[in-house]
């Protein structure tokens, strides 16, 4: 059977952790590129170097060129530059588009079967740029956002009730900014409601900490953001499309009269497979959550359209 070929584009934290959990996964044969020169390419090494003492077989090849990178199966995009306190991930949005477009032009040319995973910020933007710029079908282009989200909202059930996250399953859906949508009626504890486990205040508070979650990481940090977790999560969608999987994960995806949303990228449960985004679930929602989500695209509408009207700005 022949190996998938997985590209992460960005050889800073977040795309070298992404080459980490593939390798660690044995995904398949990874490039990494940066423009950066030696850089790619020294990190590769290093964590081929790492097989042996892990036990995994990864090729792991580090480039300054997209020929390496002809033939992906799946690109995951990290490129651009990441907050720094006080910012917010749209303050990314003008010098992130130039580099985000730049970047989808050669992937696009190299890899014209993949299916695209975006992780640059400000993420629903960026995913709708890619789109523009590649010229895919919408089920081949994607964002990370809600699997990095959900996880910091387990997460932080998990310490409320100081019992294992790998128990705990989450739905949120929206955009990746500060008016994403966790949804407490749509999150279980080994099957128990967790609205049955922990009161509304305490919720409440989860969920916000949740939708600041990157804003906590970047304000500790200082000199950048999240990776761990973000590529972990990204690395989850990649294994999803690789294997086939249809595991349903929410995603920024394409929806058009789902959830009426009328044609944007936006987090929404999503079943991913070997086309990628091979369907959209929708979910009833009530009155509050409708509200809440409405938000959260009509922010992802601005980002777009700033986008559209910046577009040759960002050639
Ligand atoms: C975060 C950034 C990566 O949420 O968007 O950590």
């Amino acid at each position: 059977m022949r190996r998938a070929k997985i590209t992460v584009i960005g050889g800073g934290f977040v795309g070298s952790t992404c080459a980490h959990w593939a390798a660690a996964k044995e995904l398949g044969d990874i490039v990494l590129l940066d423009i950066v020169e030696g850089m790619p390419q020294g990190k590769a090494l290093d964590l081929m170097q790492s097989g042996p003492v892990e036990r995994f077989d990864a090729r792991v090849t580090g480039t300054n060129s997209y020929s390496d990178t002809a033939g992906s199966d799946v690109v995951i995009i990290t490129s651009g530059i990441a907050r720094k306190p006080g910012m917010s991930r749209d303050d990314l949005m003008a010098t992130n588009l130039k580099i985000v477009r730049s970047v989808t032009k050669e992937v696009a040319a190299a890899s014209p079967n993949a299916v695209i995973i975006v992780v640059s910020n400000p993420l629903d933007a960026m995913v709708y740029a890619a789109f523009k710029e590649s010229k895919f079908p919408t089920n081949r282009v994607l964002g990370q956002a809600g699997v990095l989200d959900t996880a910091r909202y387990r997460t932080f059930i998990g310490m409320e009730l100081n019992c294992s996250v790998e128990d705990i399953d989450a739905l949120l859906l929206g955009g990746h900014g500060d008016d994403m949508v966790p949804l407490p009626r749509y999150t279980s504890v080994a099957g128990i409601p967790v609205t049955q486990l922990i009161k509304k205040d305490r919720l409440d508070a989860i969920v916000d900490r949740t939708r600041k979650g990157g804003g906590e990481i970047v304000a500790l940090l200082k000199t950048g953001s999240a990776y761990y977790a973000p590529a972990a999560a990204t690395v989850q969608m990649a294994e999803a499309i690789i294997k086939d999987k249809r595991r349903i994960l929410p995603c920024a995806a394409f929806c058009k009269n789902e959830f009426g949303v009328g044609g944007h990228f936006v987090g929404v449960p999503c079943m991913l497979g070997r086309n990628g985004m091979e369907k959209v679930i929708e979910i009833e929602l009530d009155a509050e959550e409708k509200k809440m989500f409405q938000t959260s695209v009509d922010h992802v509408k601005e980002l777009c359209a700033w986008v559209d009207k910046n577009w040759s700005a960002a050639e």
